[in-house]
């Protein structure tokens, strides 16, 4: 064999074990067959790492996935760690590894897969395949905040107390890098960008939508929409088809992806690509999170961490038979009827074969 690829692979908490282990089942599968080797360094974050370390993201963790070619995460938190002081939520993990790799750009495809369609909430989803373009280290999961007293009282006589905020800002820096992944990507796809923001009351919206103004004169060819995000969340159920490329904020990214994940049958489908500097690890994981409930019961959809690994395989490091492989394999899955309880519903009946992590991943396996 002579390509190697060295992963870290951070399995987090609840589900995040067995989706990862699952993954990289695929992975070295799929590799292994077009003479890739996969090396894989296994590292703490979240509430494992709390419970190990004291914090959720310790400093071996953040050198183990620098020196990596890339990172793949499960997910992180649970109910067990909602009492411990905020500055050391499992949560912060993940917003360390974003920022600490500097991953800006996250990118989250959205796709209806064949065979879903009854697992859409929607009567007539159409043929949905868009991606969100999520902007990740900026914006109020990063910017100024803090709680402070204030002497004053509201207009109704009521005091006021404490303060608590949380602050959206961003430069022109932050928002062209990401729009110009944005255009690059509907440049390449059906050449339809939609910003989504709500530029009729933030001013940080408007100065996005100035600069993607600015910026569609270098992309002639991709048309640019503008969508306030109350009523991007209404068009997604609408005519979610219509849509190619949505490039937006960090939180507005984060509402509408759970949303989209949801308008495509389950979340437990979509995967995610955190990118940054070029030559740089990215960051692979799915969208969901580490869903509790589920974990150590075998009822985990591990099918967006494998088809992260896939992304992983493309984006990354340029292996798009490898990508194509799983993601052939993921497709063919689901078409002989196999199904984890996320993406079964009541009354289904055509040859539907309702089956486990484990056995979701070994079918997955076997079709590649
Ligand atoms: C996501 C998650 C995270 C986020 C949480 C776990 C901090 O919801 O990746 O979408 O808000 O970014
Ligand atoms: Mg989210």
């Amino acid at each position: 064999m002579s390509k190697k690829y060295n992963i870290a692979v951070i399995p987090g908490d609840g589900i995040g074990p067995e989706i990862t282990t699952a993954a990289i089942e695929v992975l070295e599968a799929a590799s292994s067959r077009n003479g890739i080797e996969i090396f894989t360094k296994e590292l703490k974050a979240g509430g494992a790492a709390i419970d190990e370390f004291g914090i959720p993201l310790p400093q071996e963790t953040i050198e183990g996935a620098k020196e990596s070619d890339a990172v793949l995460l499960g997910a992180v938190g649970g109910p067990k760690w909602d009492d411990v002081d905020p500055e050391i939520r499992p949560e912060r993990a993940l917003l360390g590894l974003r920022s600490g790799l500097d991953l800006y750009a996250n990118i989250r495809p959205v796709v209806l897969h064949e065979g879903l369609e009854t697992a859409s909430p929607l009567k007539n989803p159409g043929k949905v395949d868009f991606v969100i373009v999520r902007e990740l280290t900026g914006g109020i999961y990063f910017g100024k905040n803090g709680v402070y007293q204030s002497g004053d009282r509201l207009p109704d006589g009521t005091v006021k107390g404490k303060v608590a905020f949380d602050t959206e800002s961003y430069s022109e820096g932050e928002i062209n890098r990401i729009l110009k992944i944005g255009f690059d990507l509907a440049d390449k796809r059906r050449k339809k960008l939609t910003l989504v923001d709500k530029a009729n009351v933030l001013i940080s919206s408007r100065m996005w939508r100035t600069l993607a103004t600015q910026m569609s004169f270098d992309y002639p060819d991709v048309e640019l929409d503008f969508l306030y995000v109350d009523n991007a969340a209404m068009q997604l159920i609408s005519r979610p088809s219509s849509f190619d490329v949505i490039v937006t904020s960090n939180i507005f990214g984060d509402i509408l992806s759970d949303e989209a994940g949801q308008v495509v049958g389950s979340i437990g489908m979509l995967p995610s690509a955190s990118v940054g500097m070029p030559g740089k690890p990215g960051l692979f994981e799915p969208i969901h999170g580490s869903a509790p409930d589920l974990a150590g019961q075998n009822k985990a959809n591990p099918l967006a961490t494998i088809l992260s690994c896939a992304m992983m395989m493309r984006t990354m490091f340029g292996e798009e038979e490898v990508a194509n492989s799983i993601e052939n394999a993921v497709k063919k899955t689901l078409a002989a009827g196999l199904r984890t309880s996320d993406i079964t519903f009541v009354g289904e009946t055509n040859n539907i074969t309702l089956v486990g992590t484990k056995e979701i991943t070994q079918a997955v396996i076997d079709n590649l």
